[in-house]
C-alpha cells in the first residue's frame, strides 16, 4: 500500500506555499499592560499559564504562520485551522481561534471567568455549543480549577483589543481564507 505523507514538519499555507512548522520566534503572549495585574497574583498566574501553554500560538493573528502580530496578541486569528483531511476533500473547512480579549463585539466581553473556565475545563461556550477539538480543550480539561480560574481572571484583564476573525467554514463549503493544516493525512 502506498502511502504518501504529509511530513510533520510541513505546514501547507493556502495549498499553495508551505512554510516550516518549527516556528523560530514563539509570539510574546504577555500582552496586559503590567498595571492591570500588579495586585493581582491569580491573574499574574494565569499570565504565567497562558504563556506556558502557548494560547497565543493560535489566538494572535499571525502566528500559526510565524509572524505573530505583536498589536493583536490573543485578539484572535483571521487565518483559519484546516479540520479535514486536504487529500481527500477539496474544501477542507477551517476554523478561526477567537478573540479572546474583553472587547464586547469581537471578543470575550460577555463571557464571565466562569464562562471560560466551562470553555477550557468542558469544551463548551457561553451557549453551551461544543468547540472544535483544535482547540485542545480535552488537554486543558485536567487542569485544576485554581488554574482554569487563574487563565480566566488573565484573560478578563487584558486590554480589550477590537479584531474580527472569520466565522468558521464547514468542509465541503469553498473558500479562498488563508489557512493552514496540522498534522499528518494518508492518501486515500
Ligand atoms: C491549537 C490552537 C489553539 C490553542 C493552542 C488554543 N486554542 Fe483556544 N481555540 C482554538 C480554536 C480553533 C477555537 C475555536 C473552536 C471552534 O470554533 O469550535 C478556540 C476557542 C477558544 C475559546 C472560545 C472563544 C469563543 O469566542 O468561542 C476560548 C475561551 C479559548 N479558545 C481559550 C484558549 C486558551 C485560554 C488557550 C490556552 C490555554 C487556548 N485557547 C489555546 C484554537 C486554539
Amino acid at each position: 500500500m502506498k502511502l504518501r505523507l504529509i511530513a510533520t514538519a510541513l505546514l501547507i499555507v493556502g495549498c499553495a506555499q508551505t512554510v516550516p512548522v518549527f516556528v523560530e520566534k514563539q509570539p510574546d503572549t504577555g500582552t496586559a499592560p503590567p498595571d492591570a495585574m500588579s495586585n493581582d497574583p491569580l491573574a499574574q498566574h494565569g499570565q504565567y499559564l497562558v504563556t506556558l501553554l502557548g494560547c497565543g500560538s493560535c489566538h494572535t493573528d499571525g502566528a500559526l504562520t510565524g509572524q505573530a502580530n505583536s498589536k493583536l496578541l490573543l485578539a484572535g486569528s483571521r487565518t483559519g485551522i484546516a479540520i479535514s483531511n486536504p487529500l481527500k476533500v477539496e474544501h477542507p473547512g477551517m476554523v478561526f481561534p477567537p478573540n479572546l480579549t474583553p472587547d464586547k463585539t469581537t471578543g470575550l466581553g460577555h463571557w464571565s471567568e466562569t464562562d471560560i473556565v466551562l470553555m477550557l475545563k468542558a469544551g463548551e461556550d457561553r451557549h453551551g455549543i461544543r468547540q472544535s477539538p483544535v482547540m485542545p480543550w480535552s488537554a486543558y480539561a485536567q487542569m485544576s480549577d485554581d488554574d482554569a480560574r487563574a487563565i480566566a481572571r488573565y484573560l478578563k484583564r487584558l486590554a480589550p483589543v477590537s479584531h474580527k476573525v472569520p466565522t468558521n467554514v464547514r468542509p465541503g463549503q469553498a473558500s479562498d481564507l488563508p489557512h493552514v493544516y496540522f498534522g499528518v493525512y494518508q492518501k486515500p
